[in-house]
């Protein structure tokens, strides 16, 4: 089922009507990857596939009850105040229920129903959709609605401290504060955003690679930049943080060649997002070539690609009217993105498709979305307090 339908699927299931049904998008990362915990500049956009959470409160003492996709599993039973992670997709709700209910909002048991258009796994942020739908929907229902960042403030702290990934803020601000035809210029040091004008399609093709090791490659990262920053630190001590770090102190740095690797694609990077940001501000277009050379950048000195992701971001670019293409989120694996003429890359995605299918053995999935708004809640669902 689809997020428009989480409605429906909470009735099939529940047989009662939701107080509060949340939508939430997907996003991806145009520019500024790997820099969001790097305290560095990131241009998401939010993109129009999404996932609703259907919410509804049970008289005190209840189990709460999940459902999700078809409703074809069966609803689990999940503990929205439970201490610890179980592994399991509820762990989301847990984990926003959690961080909301320290905040002071009253968490009552709940039933819930998730729907969702958001690929899982192929690094379009459902995780991140998911905890703002989430807390938005815990929210309201407590008749106390959260603003969109407080949102994905709560949204971060559960996926950092509950189910344990150490991402930084791009996923949930893009997908709280988006907006339809424009990308989002986040500075993720001191949390200041703006809106750029972008109306161009983006074209997302998945390479439908195990993602398996992402969680664990992720955290490597983190600390390999942790790593990076405390080097350049011994040249320069004023450093705030490594996405600030000048070229020339992490070429003075005393580190590994790997460390090294991963600080200059991140001083690198940060220079590609200010352009970027600098020519999206002046005329509302992007020039593809900064994507690809992020994306040499993050098969050479993140080393964060996979043979498919280069396969698709080689041969996206020789497609006639593709501008620019390259790996979007965390990388190993999961979706390229690519920007140009909106009919072109209507027209290359087939082409594309069909080269991919002859060199991998799969057909993709691929998608051509445009920028969409952020994090809403359905008026219609919304409970009345009495
Ligand atoms: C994942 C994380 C983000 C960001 C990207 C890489 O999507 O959730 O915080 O670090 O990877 O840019």
């Amino acid at each position: 089922m689809s997020a428009p339908d989480v409605a429906a699927l909470f009735r099939q299931y529940f047989g009662a009507e939701p107080e509060v049904v949340a939508l939430a998008p997907g996003r991806a990362n145009l520019v500024g990857e790997h820099v969001d915990y790097c305290g560095g500049l990131v241009l998401p956009v939010a993109i129009g596939v999404r996932i609703g959470v259907a919410m509804r409160r049970l008289s005190p003492r209840s189990a709460s009850t999940a459902v999700s996709g078809t409703g074809a599993e069966g609803a689990a039973r999940f503990d929205p105040l439970a201490l610890r992670p179980v592994g399991r997709w509820t762990d989301y709700l847990s984990g926003v229920a959690g961080v909301l209910a320290a905040l002071g909002t009253t968490i009552p048991p709940v039933e819930v129903a998730v729907a969702s258009d958001i690929p899982v796994g192929a690094g379009l942020s459902s995780s991140a959709a998911l905890s703002v739908a989430a807390a938005m929907a815990f929210s309201a229902l407590a008749g106390e609605p959260c603003d969109p960042r407080a949102l994905a403030t709560v949204a971060l702290r559960a996926e950092r401290s509950f189910v344990g990934i150490p991402c930084g803020i791009m996923d949930p601000l893009a997908v709280s504060l988006g907006r339809a035809g424009h990308a989002i210029a986040i500075d993720c040091h001191a949390g200041a955003t703006e809106l750029l004008p972008f109306d161009g399609a983006v074209l997302l093709v998945d390479t439908g690679a195990q993602r398996a090791l992402v969680a664990s490659a992720y955290r490597q990262r983190v600390t390999e930049c942790a790593m990076a920053l405390d080097a350049v630190r011994l040249v320069d001590p004023a450093t705030r943080d490594l996405a600030s770090a000048s070229p020339a102190a992490v070429e003075a740095a005393l580190m590994s060649p790997e460390v090294r690797r991963r600080a200059r694609h991140v001083v690198g990077e940060m220079a590609r997002v200010r352009q970027a940001i600098a020519q999206l501000r002046a005329s509302g277009t992007l020039d593809g070539a900064l994507l690809s050379a992020s994306h040499d950048s993050l098969r050479d000195l993140y080393e964060c690609s996979t043979p498919a992701l280069d396969w698709l971001a080689r041969e996206a670019t020789r497609l006639p009217g593709v501008a620019g293409a390259r790996l979007t989120g965390a990388g190993w694996g999961g979706c390229l993105v690519a920007i140009g003429d909106d009919d072109a890359l209507r027209a290359s995605a087939p082409r594309l498709a069909a080269g991919f299918a002859s060199q991998f053995g799969r057909p993709p999935r691929w998608w051509l979305l445009h920028a969409a708004d952020g994090a809403t809640l359905e008026s219609g669902h919304v409970a009345h307090r009495s």
